[in-house]
């Protein structure tokens, strides 16, 4: 490991190299060039367990359902950081009792969602980004939620089954692995990283890249399965400090909340083409109800014609009981 490696600046610059990667190829690459991340030395099982394949394989059969985990996260994020500013104890018994409850108390304006202008402007807190070429589309999930300290990842992010949202009522997490269930459908190198800071802006922005333990001709013979792991840099989390950071957001810089890159996420093939439509419309019928809306973005680089490259979503419940929806009639007739 050289000095560069191990400087704020080094690890800053690590991040981005790592977060404006295009492909699981170019992950590849980095790591391949890079001394700090090539060999075996700064990587650790997560859930600090060797036999984690399992948990993580059986979390998902499918990369839809194993997205909106993410978009679950998201949205518990947001509510658990809006009960910490309102400084209640979200384990409490002043806490809200149900997600709806939340809602109506931390988002007082929260019936203008139906109306287009406010819908659009809260969903920005939660952004689905596609990025990398058209048939190798790469994920990248962000939040302006509570966050985690770097200190703290290994608790959260990349913990099993610790049921840290267990005491929280009005958050829909429970175990405390749904959001690993993604891992498998990034690539064939399970390559994603995490990136965040915390809501009240104090400690640094960490981060870690998450893979699939590439076996070595030895394991091959010695061991039934290989394990997902993560990186950290001289036995930490590698961190640093930032006031704000343009990560090509939608309309935002990032100061913080979480940062999640899906690299060459295997998108089933109803839902490859233009995100903002076609992942769009799968998140829409998988999420019947979401408690807050969010936004998908596709970019102008890979959609140079398409003219609606960023669309909002709420769940089909709300677009099925819009006024003017086509899909229902008021009266029935036989044809
Ligand atoms: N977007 C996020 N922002 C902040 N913290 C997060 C985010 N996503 C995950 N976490 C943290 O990581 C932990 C693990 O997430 P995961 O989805 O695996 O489990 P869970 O949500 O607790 O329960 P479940 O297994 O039911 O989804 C969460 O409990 C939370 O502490
Ligand atoms: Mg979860």
């Amino acid at each position: 490991m050289d000095l560069f490696s191990k400087s704020e600046f080094g690890l800053e610059a690590l991040f981005k190299k790592l977060y404006f990667a295009q492909t699981e190829t170019d992950i590849d690459k980095i790591i391949l060039s890079d001394s700090v991340l090539s060999g075996q030395t700064n990587w650790y099982p997560i859930g600090n367990n060797y036999s984690n394949f399992g948990v993580i394989e059986n979390q998902q059969s499918n990369p839809i359902a194993a997205l909106i985990e993410k978009i679950t996260n998201s949205i518990d994020a947001i509510l658990m950081r809006k009960c910490f500013e309102a400084g209640c104890n979200p384990k409490s018994s002043e806490a809200p009792r149900s997600m709806e409850d939340a809602v109506k108390r931390f988002f007082p304006d929260h019936k203008n969602w139906d109306l287009p202008g406010f819908r659009k402007s809260q969903s920005e807190s939660i952004q689905i980004l596609a990025d990398g070429p058209r048939m190798n589309t790469s994920l990248v999930i962000y939040d302006d939620g509570e966050g985690q300290h770097p200190e703290d990842f290994e608790s959260t992010f990349l913990s099993l089954l610790e049921g840290n949202k267990n005491e929280i009522h009005f958050v829909q997490g429970k175990y405390n692995m749904g959001g690993s269930g993604s891992i498998v459908f990034c690539g064939k190198k399970s390559y994603q990283l995490i990136g965040s800071k915390r809501y009240d802006v104090t400690g640094k922005f960490g981060y870690t890249l998450i893979r699939e333990h590439p076996l070595t001709e030895k394991e091959h013979f010695t061991k039934k399965n290989t394990w997902y792991e993560y990186l950290k840099i001289n036995g930490e989390i590698p961190s640093f400090d930032i006031k704000k950071m343009d990560l090509k957001l939608h309309n935002r810089l990032f100061t913080k909340g979480t940062i999640i890159k899906l690299y060459s996420y295997d998108l089933p093939s109803g839902s490859r083409s233009v995100i903002s439509r076609d992942l769009n419309q799968s998140i829409n019928e998988y999420l019947f109800e979401p408690a807050l809306p969010l936004i998908t973005i596709d970019k102008k680089e890979r959609y140079p014609d398409d003219i609606n490259l960023e669309r909002d979503l709420y769940g089909l419940k709300r677009r099925l009981e819009k006024d003017d929806n086509k899909y229902i009639d008021e009266h029935f007739t036989e044809e």
